[in-house]
């Protein structure tokens, strides 16, 4: 479908106004960059599996109860969401050494961690994303302390719930990156819910048997074909059917997602952000 007059373009997603007053439509791109945009390509069949992946992933993380933007998927581009108002940090989560976890420090790649590491980049292209700590998040208000909390612990139960389940489809959760929005009642409280995507563009998954990529790292270092490879992850999720054809928009060979009911978020503070009155 095309529209018009986008609020927002990125790399590899469009937002667009929604139907209903808070909601926002999010279009999946074929773009695909690395390196802050050095590196582009236009990849077939990318934002289709993409928006695909992610619509499984934080639908099953809503049956779990974390909340996020998802509503539903309108078609095989765009997905319903809800406005939240970003919150310009990535948060990334760690389970094994790799990419800029590795080079920073100089360890190898695939090292187990004893524990998962939890790290923070400020959402800025202008500035190359630079690692940020909990304290220059509170400092410079892109976030309180509560608010960091519970991202916290939401990105540890991500993490836990979604190893789980790559894990079951012989797939490593090597790391991934997850992205927070806040959403305001009447009253003025705070509700912090997943925003953004989670697929192979943002995570890293490995094969569990051959350590072979099936992740966005396959173009970022030109090591092979990222369609195959989503395409690969979208199978074994179950998401599409097996027969291994590149999806095929025409023919819409995806099976659609049951919608589930939602719980009632609760939340984490009143009053007390304070980008509020701004
Ligand atoms: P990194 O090792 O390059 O810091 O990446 C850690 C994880 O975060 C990896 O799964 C890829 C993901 N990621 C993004 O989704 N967007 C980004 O801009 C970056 C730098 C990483």
């Amino acid at each position: 479908m095309s529209r018009n007059n986008p609020l927002y373009e990125g790399k590899a997603k469009i937002l667009y106004e929604g139907p209903e007053p808070g909601t926002i439509i999010q279009y999946f791109k074929d773009d695909t960059t690395a390196g802050n945009g050095e590196k582009h390509e236009v990849i077939s069949g990318k934002g289709v599996l993409n928006n695909r992946i992610s619509e499984y992933l934080l639908t099953a993380l809503e049956e779990i109860g974390i909340n996020t933007h998802f509503i539903k998927t309108l078609n095989m581009r765009e997905q319903l969401v809800k406005a939240v108002e970003i919150i310009p940090i990535e948060v990334v989560v760690r389970n094994i050494t790799a990419g800029s976890l590795a080079k920073r420090f100089g360890v190898d790649e695939g090292i187990v961690l004893p524990q998962p590491i939890i790290e923070y980049y400020l959402k800025s292209d202008k500035l190359n994303d630079p690692m940020v700590t909990r304290e220059h998040i509170t400092t410079f208000e892109w976030a309180i302390e509560e608010e960091l909390e519970e991202i916290g612990r939401i990105a540890l139960r991500v993490n836990d719930f979604l190893t789980g389940l790559f894990k079951s489809v012989k797939i490593r959760l090597v790391d991934f990156k997850l992205e927070f929005g806040r959403v305001y009642d009447e009253e003025g409280n705070i509700y912090i819910l997943v925003a953004d995507e989670i697929s192979p563009d943002s995570c890293r998954l490995w094969d569990v048997e051959t350590g072979q990529k099936l992740d966005k790292d396959l173009f970022r270092r030109n090591e092979g074909d990222i369609a195959k490879a989503y395409h690969e992850v979208a199978r074994r999720l179950g998401i599409i059917d097996g027969d291994n054809n590149v999806i095929d928009e025409e023919k819409g060979n995806v099976q659609p997602i049951t919608p589930v009911v939602k719980t009632n978020p609760s939340p984490i503070t009143k009053n007390k952000n304070p980008k509020k009155d701004k």
